[in-house]
């Protein structure tokens, strides 16, 4: 498994924070990260608010960090008010999209299979897409986190969907945003069913090199114990992502 284990990433989901001004706040990430004593162990991404995609493009040109967007419309062009396509994230200079994440579910009524139609218009236009999933406060201490997030995953997951243009972040929705993380052993749990159902799904090559992502309140202090643990290939951080000394904190435990 260890020869397997695929290069981690460490994504920042800036969610609906960051005007131009933001700009200065990157290029410290990038200062940093060309400054750091050893070159990062991992692939670094920022998905910042589209209407600074293309500013932030400019910013990271040269640097090896990635840029994403937060969430995309299922088809590529048309009479949609308001939304935006894979296609339009990619032309800002976005190559990946996150889907699905918690705060849509619960906000916009995302359902898995808007989700997974999301993943497979981020593969159309030649987006990765990091798709979430995760169990309610509710779900958890009724005892069915690892049904949702089957049911989840199976549902969500791209028919196209391979260890290339595909990466999970399993994300606690009780951990987003509050400080609380699930304990190693809990976390270990659930990473180990998902790369189980991941090699169900896809086959054992592609199920075992996709990344698992966890998500929810990573932070400098607790990233290197995050990191450790069994088939964690990786973080997406929302608040401390906002801060380049914070992000790089994550980062360089990688
Ligand atoms: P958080 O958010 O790091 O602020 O908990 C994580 C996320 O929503 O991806």
């Amino acid at each position: 498994m260890a020869v397997n284990r695929p290069k981690p990433l460490v994504a920042g989901n800036w969610k609906m924070n960051g005007l131009k001004a933001a700009k200065k706040e990157l290029a410290s990430l990038v200062k940093g990260v060309a400054g750091a004593k050893s070159k990062p162990g991992c692939d670094i991404m920022i998905c910042p608010p589209a209407t600074i995609l293309s500013l932030c493009s400019d910013t990271v040109k040269g640097s090896g960090i990635k840029l994403g967007g937060q969430d995309c419309h299922a088809e590529a062009s048309g009479a949609h008010t308001g939304d935006l396509s894979a296609e339009m994230l990619k032309n800002a200079g976005a190559r990946a999209c996150i889907v699905g994440h918690s705060e849509r579910r619960t906000d916009h009524c995302e359902s898995s299979l808007e989700v997974k139609l999301k993943a497979e218009a981020a593969h159309r236009a030649g987006l990765m897409a990091i798709i979430c999933l995760g169990e309610t406060a509710d779900e958890r201490s009724s005892g069915k986190t690892i049904k949702i997030v089957g049911q989840q995953l199976k549902a969500s997951l791209a028919e196209s969907a391979n260890h290339k243009n595909t990466v999970i972040a399993y994300e606690p929705v009780w951990a987003i945003g509050t400080g609380n993380t699930p304990t190693v052993a809990d976390i270990a749990k659930v990473h180990g069913y998902i790369r189980k159902r991941l090699i169900a799904l896809l086959g054992d090559e592609t199920g075992a090199k996709t990344r698992i992502l966890y998500g929810g309140s990573v932070k400098p202090s607790n990233a290197k114990e995050l990191m450790d643990i069994d088939n964690v290939n990786g973080a997406l951080v929302g608040g401390a992502s906002l801060k380049a000394k914070d992000f790089l904190g994550i980062i360089t435990a990688y």
